[in-house]
């Protein structure tokens, strides 16, 4: 399209060149098929371009203020045809799409997608996800979460975890990987669960161990409340709001992931642990002070290298080995009776030593 300007064009070369040259040496040394290429890094130049082996997937971000595309599908597929260029990829093989800030923002248009869907299978650490890249607005694996996949699978060790709004079932790939003793994996949508399924099948993990839950996560955490059942690891990364006939009401990260949070606590083992992520902007964590154990911050271990300017979650770490007996005791009872059955031997290392990805 001539209205776009040449200088334009040639920052984006420019950029996609210089991240290239910073990239890719990292991106196969860790053995990544997927990651963030580009990450809106020019102001003028609202893209998220994400390489998944040899094919791309290029959002033009929303702008904040108005709920619809600075610049729109023309100037968004001209800039997705310089960027697949740039790497020698062809547009049969680029997915274009509008990535909304906010709630009811515009949506994607269907008509500078390419023709057939485009669906694969990419590699991760060893593992195998398939991700689509046509037919919804994310693809199946959050690529900034790598890192935190990884500290999932060092904290798995023969531990029974749950993977609450478990999507297509990430976490419980790397848990499963990392020799959990369970993985249950809890998600509002049929679809998404099977497709962790799926995921989980390809990478081994297969059989009663692996348990998959179509429910509201509130309603499954208060239902879990009234059994025995205990979990020695929950991730719990919700999505900034949610609604749906399937659920009581909504769900809105701001307002309630204090009740949240202190559900998941309640279902944790005497020594269990409970990451909590979200990607929320201006998100901030609301702990009552009274609360143990005390989050600990892990945005900075989790955050990967191609995410480091714009860090678009936060993540925290609450460790029950790390709260004062007296609240072990009054939440769980006899702390000797939770410790049956579990060595400590088996405890992989804790937080941090996840290798930067
Ligand atoms: C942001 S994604 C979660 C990403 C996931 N933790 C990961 O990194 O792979 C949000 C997921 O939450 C699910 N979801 C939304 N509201 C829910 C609810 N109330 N109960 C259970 N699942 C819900 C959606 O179906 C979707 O799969």
């Amino acid at each position: 399209m001539s209205s776009i300007p040449e200088g334009q064009k040639n920052a984006l070369i420019q950029a996609i060149k210089r991240r290239q040259r910073h990239l890719w040496p990292w991106a196969k040394r860790y053995n990544i098929e997927a990651f963030r290429l580009y990450d809106a890094d020019q102001g003028d130049i609202p893209l998220e371009i994400d390489v998944y082996g040899n094919y791309l997937h290029v959002c033009e971000i929303e702008r904040e203020d108005a709920g619809s595309a600075i610049y729109g599908p023309e100037w968004r597929l001209v800039m997705s045809d310089v960027a697949a260029r740039t790497l020698g990829v062809p547009m049969s093989r680029t997915a274009t799409k509008l990535r909304p800030r906010r709630r009811g923002g515009e949506g994607t248009d269907e008509s500078i997608l390419p023709d057939s869907r485009i669906e694969l299978w990419i590699e991760e650490a060893g593992l195998r996800f398939k991700v689509n890249l046509t037919d919804y607005l994310d693809t199946g694996l959050f690529l900034h979460h790598r890192v935190t996949r990884g500290m999932v699978a060092d904290l798995s060790m023969n531990q029974n975890v749950l993977n609450l709004f478990g999507y297509t079932g990430g976490f419980s790939v790397y848990a499963a990987a990392g020799g959990a003793a369970s993985t249950t994996s809890v998600d509002l949508s049929g679809n998404y669960l099977k497709w962790a399924q799926e995921n989980m099948e390809a990478n081994g993990a297969i059989g009663g161990m692996h348990q998959f839950v179509q429910q509201d996560v509130s309603t499954f955490l208060r239902e879990k409340q009234k059994t025995n059942m205990r979990y020695d690891l929950i991730i719990c990364d919700p999505p900034t709001f949610s609604n749906s006939r399937a659920m009581e009401g909504t769900f809105d990260i701001g307002r309630d992931h204090p009740t949240l949070i202190k559900d998941c606590l309640s279902l944790l083992s005497a020594q269990g642990m409970l990451l909590f992520s979200s990607n929320a902007r201006n998100f901030r964590l609301s702990v009552p002070k009274t609360e143990t154990p005390r989050p600990v911050s892990l945005t900075n271990e989790t955050m990967p290298e191609d995410f480091a300017r714009s860090r678009p979650h936060q993540a925290w770490l609450f460790d029950m080995s790390k709260a004062p007996a007296g609240i072990i005791r009054e939440r769980h009872g006899d702390t000797a009776s939770s410790r049956r059955g579990r060595s400590d031997d088996h405890r992989p290392p804790r937080t941090g030593r996840s290798r930067r990805r």
